[in-house]
């Protein structure tokens, strides 16, 4: 006995680094933030983008045998992580869909990473459960969804459209033997995370059904409906139409009335993938762009897209939440304790995770100190900003596609003898390697575009105006290489 409890003795000496001082803490705070205020209040002065790196040098013979000072680890977050690659927080991220990072994030994850609250179960934080459920409805009464609607703070997008799929897998009820004869409505623009989740949610042989659309990248709700209804008289099972409220490359926002109204008909599940765009349903003048979107069974929305949160909090909403439950409810004999108390909904019962972070606090902290009205701002900004980028653009030289329903545009370089796809790829790695700001390339019908997406609520018009001086200048330097190889 003598020897565990003199090997206990030694073992909580040797691990009591675990548990630091209080001068240490104040040591360790005092540099993170020293590091935090150093990394905003620099922000500007540095590129959005950085096209180099040594791959073979980060983190190499990174070892974990000996513990270093504060000092030495930031220094190397500064050396090996901060330097290269995209900053996401950076402004000048008009590329993808950009990051945020409003700094209550910061702290609303430092609380909840301290206080390491379980917000998993009712039973097990009854507070840290019911703030993220309240963040819920109010997100389900943003988009009109009713007060019994439900739904899940998960990671991001990705997740909370694999949760919505597979909620109407189930509610559908679509077993492996109907697979191969369900069908998927979709278009080439919907996000390629919805294909992902409906891999993973063992939906590979479902029909896909692209269905096309129109001169500006919304579904043909005409076309939908016949197919529709060819489907059904070929004997297939209609199961899921995924409508996208601002798609990722235009920023379109498909005719979600009309697709409801033939979800309705049809008794199709009607899913809304409003991860990027959802949160301008907050700007008056535009949330008569999402008419319908209340008539989803599901809508997927970001908050670390649309509310400019750090990256790590995506929202499912879900109407149907005995469905949602029955999806992801499961029962063990070791939680027996923390179950049969429903009083209120958990969060573990509603979605695959069970121990999860605490992300409802990122959230609410952010909306309880700064409140909405200037999130609300910043959208209506990145809207007009978009409005004027896409009036400018068109000065230098460049065709636009459609004028831009939220805050992303795609347009390309035409005055040019060359081809003009060679040029606008050249010209995008220009682009790249110049880095005041990071734009991201797609292609449309086998032609070639640049996008400029607007979301960073750093980004503000003197950055789009920096956009254009050094597009521009990429441009001549794109004709100077093709002059070069000719
Ligand atoms: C429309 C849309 N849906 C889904 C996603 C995936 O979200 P996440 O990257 O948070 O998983 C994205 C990402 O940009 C998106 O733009």
């Amino acid at each position: 006995m003598s020897e565990i409890t003199d090997r206990l003795e030694i073992l909580e000496q040797q691990s009591s680094s675990l548990e630091p001082s209080n001068l240490q803490r104040s040591l360790w705070m005092g540099k993170v933030q020293e590091y935090a205020d150093q990394f905003i209040d620099g922000i500007e002065n540095r590129p959005a983008f950085k096209n180099e790196y040594d791959t073979e040098n980060l983190f190499s013979n990174d070892s974990f045998d000996t513990a270093i000072s504060i000092d030495e680890a930031v220094s190397l977050i500064k050396s090996e992580v901060d330097q290269y690659g995209l900053n996401p927080a950076s402004g000048g991220h008009v590329g993808y869909i950009p990051g945020g990072g409003i700094f209550p994030t910061a702290m609303g994850d430092f609380i909840a990473a301290v206080n390491n609250r379980y917000a998993g179960i009712f039973f097990g934080s009854p507070g840290a459960v019911r703030m993220e459920n309240a963040l819920i409805q109010w997100m389900n009464e943003i988009i009109g969804f009713p007060k019994d609607a439900h739904g899940n703070l998960c990671s991001g997008g990705s997740i909370a459209n694999l949760i919505a799929i597979t909620t109407a897998r189930d509610k559908k009820n679509i077993k492996s033997a109907d697979v191969d004869r369900s069908v998927v409505y979709l278009t080439q623009q919907t996000h390629h995370c919805v294909q992902k989740a409906i891999r993973i949610a063992g939906l590979r042989e479902c029909i896909h059904r692209y269905i096309p659309m129109d001169a500006e990248f919304k579904m043909d709700a005409v076309y939908l409906r016949k197919q529709i209804e060819q489907d059904i008289k070929s004997g297939l099972k209609p199961f899921i139409i995924v409508g996208s409220a601002g798609t990722t490359d235009t920023g379109s926002i498909d005719p979600l009335e009309d697709i409801a109204e033939l979800a309705k008909l049809y008794d199709v599940w009607f899913h809304v993938d409003a991860a990027y765009g959802g949160f301008f349903i907050l700007v008056d003048d535009l949330k008569s762009k999402f008419k319908g979107i209340e008539k989803a069974d599901s809508v997927a929305i970001d908050p670390h897209k649309g509310l400019f949160l750090s990256y790590g909090l995506g929202v499912i909403l879900i109407k149907d939440v005995k469905a949602m439950f029955e999806s992801h409810f499961y029962k063990a004999a070791y939680m027996q304790d923390a179950q049969g108390r429903f009083d209120e909904l958990s969060p573990a019962d509603l979605s695959p995770e069970l121990t999860k972070h605490y992300r409802g606090m990122r959230l609410w902290l952010s909306l309880k100190l700064l409140s909405l009205a200037p999130f609300k701002a910043a959208l209506e900004e990145k809207h007009l900003l978009a409005k004027y980028f896409y009036q400018e653009i068109q000065k230098l030289g460049f065709e636009v596609g459609p004028e831009p329903e939220l805050s992303v545009l795609i347009y390309r370089y035409v005055k040019t003898d060359e081809d003009v796809n060679e040029f606008n790829k050249h010209l995008m790695k220009e682009i790249h390697n110049d880095g005041r700001v990071f734009l991201s390339s797609t292609s449309l019908n086998g032609d070639e575009w640049i996008r400029a997406a607007i979301l960073s609520f750093r980004t503000h018009k003197s950055t789009m105006d920096t956009s254009l001086t050094m597009i521009k200048d990429c441009v001549e330097r794109t004709k100077k290489h093709f002059e070069a190889i000719s």
